[in-house]
């Protein structure tokens, strides 16, 4: 009960997102020019976890890691009002360790200041990955300097859906409009991405790169059209959204040495991330079936289907990043078949059947076979998905599938639905903004007013952070900690 005053104390006064696990408010506040802070090292303290007093005299902060030391500032940031902060004792730590928000720069590119935004937001929300989705159909927008063709035919096509066209079915197939505007070429050099690295670096931000295999692969194959099944495709990536069936020739060993080629510098260029991401969704299987070379290879080696050669490739590329000290990470997909049970899974559907055009492994299966997992259910945490408003100035965001207003996201729990034997191969939870209907950083930001309702950002961090920095049965009280002045989030009480 102590605790619950204590937090309708703060939540009146200040709002800490997320909100705080304990804390202890007290009469009193402290200048904050001027003012005197320590830190000291505690390591009975949680990892990424601190201990801050504000008191009449000064500031203590006590963590067990950098980390921790630099949320307890986060945390003093957001506690300040008029220059003052509010005498308290907080003791707070994440329940999840991976704390996650994706970003498609294939489809529409944002740039080093709308990222390094995003780095600064996500820093402010105490998240701590930022999954970097840097290859599609659409857009190659990596630089890698062992091949350069890939930006160079990858990172610019000759036009693109029109900015604002959502996709309309006409006749089953997608009715865009497209423009006639060159796109790109756009893409990251190897020192913009040094550059992002530090400023992630400096704000406790893993990231972690995706490229995309064995589908998804248009912006490789406007490169290299003889690593398609076909072998003679057009040199653009893909033009409109959706599954492409022209995939990487799985039978093809120049292709897989490409892959090879392309993750030996990627690994050069994060020296420090754990984790690669390998894709791997939505990829038909229609070429492989027919296709000469991919058949010797499931001869060779006798693999049962099609199907079996996605596995092969997965686990392929899983052990050539553990060789380099590296875990792989892909979308649920992945799991299927015999992988590796160091491969992290992400689960996208969390086992219901939505968007899925191949077989994929449920979080709940995944977790009771032992794989680590981390959660972003396109229902729940997709934030690119419309939002649920009357007049939404943003209605081509992802059309089709459902809204997902900033109740549903709040409501996520990452460990819903899974059986308790294998919680704890839950890393944690993520936020995805897909970039077809993300045509910029304005987007990203949706900073438009609807009347009285401000629209939560496509990338909405605080979302992302409640959920995974907080447990299943504190989020009302969370949501009550995030800025009371907005009548949407008060709708939320
Ligand atoms: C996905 O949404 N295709 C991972
Ligand atoms: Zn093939």
């Amino acid at each position: 009960m102590a605790l619950i005053m204590g937090m309708s104390v703060l939540v009146a006064a200040v709002s800490v997102v997320p909100l705080p696990q304990t804390l202890d408010m007290r009469e009193g506040t402290l200048l904050a020019k001027g003012a005197k802070i320590t830190e000291s090292v505690d390591p009975s303290l949680a990892a990424e976890g601190y201990r801050l007093t504000v008191g009449p005299d000064g500031v203590a902060i006590a963590a067990a890691d950098a980390a921790g030391a630099f949320y307890a500032r986060e945390t003093l940031k957001q506690l300040e009002t008029d220059g003052r902060w509010p005498c308290c004792r907080i003791v707070d730590a994440p329940a999840y360790r991976w704390r996650g928000v994706m970003i498609d720069e294939a489809r529409h590119f944002l740039g080093k200041s709308a990222v390094k935004r995003l780095l600064d937001q996500m820093a402010a929300y105490k998240l701590n990955v930022l999954h970097w989705h840097l290859t599609d159909d659409q857009g190659w927008r990596i630089e890698i300097k062992r091949h350069p063709e890939l930006v160079e035919y990858g990172a610019v096509r000759p036009r693109s859906v029109k900015y604002g066209c959502p996709t309309v079915w006409k006749g089953g197939r997608p009715n865009w409009v497209f423009d006639n505007d060159r796109y790109g070429p756009f893409w990251y050099s190897h020192e913009d991405i040094r550059e992002i690295l530090a400023y992630a670096k400096a704000r406790h931000v893993t990231v972690v790169p995706e490229i995309e295999l064995p589908g998804h692969e248009r912006a490789l194959l406007a490169a290299h059209p003889e690593f398609s099944c076909k072998g003679n495709l057009a040199r653009v990536p893909k033009i409109g959204w959706g599954i492409d069936e022209e995939v990487v020739c799985v039978g093809n060993d120049a292709a897989m040495k490409l892959l090879e080629d392309v993750f030996d510098e990627v690994c050069e260029l994060f020296p420090d991330a754990p984790y690669i991401h390998i894709g791997g969704d939505e990829c038909p299987r229609t070429r492989w079936e027919t296709c000469p070379k991919c058949q010797a290879r499931l001869k060779a080696e006798k693999l049962s289907g099609a199907s079996a050669l996605q596995t092969w490739m997965t686990s392929r590329f899983v052990r050539y990043l553990e060789r380099k000290g590296r875990r792989a990470v892909g979308w649920d997909e992945v799991l299927v078949g015999d992988v590796p049970r160091s491969t992290v899974g992400m689960s996208w559907r969390n086992g219901a059947k939505d968007g899925a055009k191949t077989s994929f492994v449920s979080a709940a299966e995944a977790v009771r076979r032992g794989f680590d997992m981390v959660m972003t259910p396109n229902d729940r945490t997709y934030l690119s998905r419309p939002q649920g408003f009357a007049n939404d100035p943003y209605p081509h965001f992802s059309p089709g599938g459902p809204s997902i207003t900033l109740k549903t996201a709040y409501a996520f729990d990452p460990m819903a639905g899974l059986p308790s034997e294998g919680r704890a191969h839950v890393l944690g939870g993520q936020a995805s903004v897909w970039g077809e209907y993300v045509w910029n950083a304005a987007d990203l930001e949706c900073t438009a007013e609807v009347g009285e309702q401000p629209l939560p950002t496509a990338a909405e961090p605080s979302a992302a952070a409640v959920v995974s920095w907080r447990r299943k049965g504190e989020c009302s009280a969370v949501a009550a900690s995030l800025s009371l002045s907005t009548p949407l989030r008060r709708s939320l009480l």
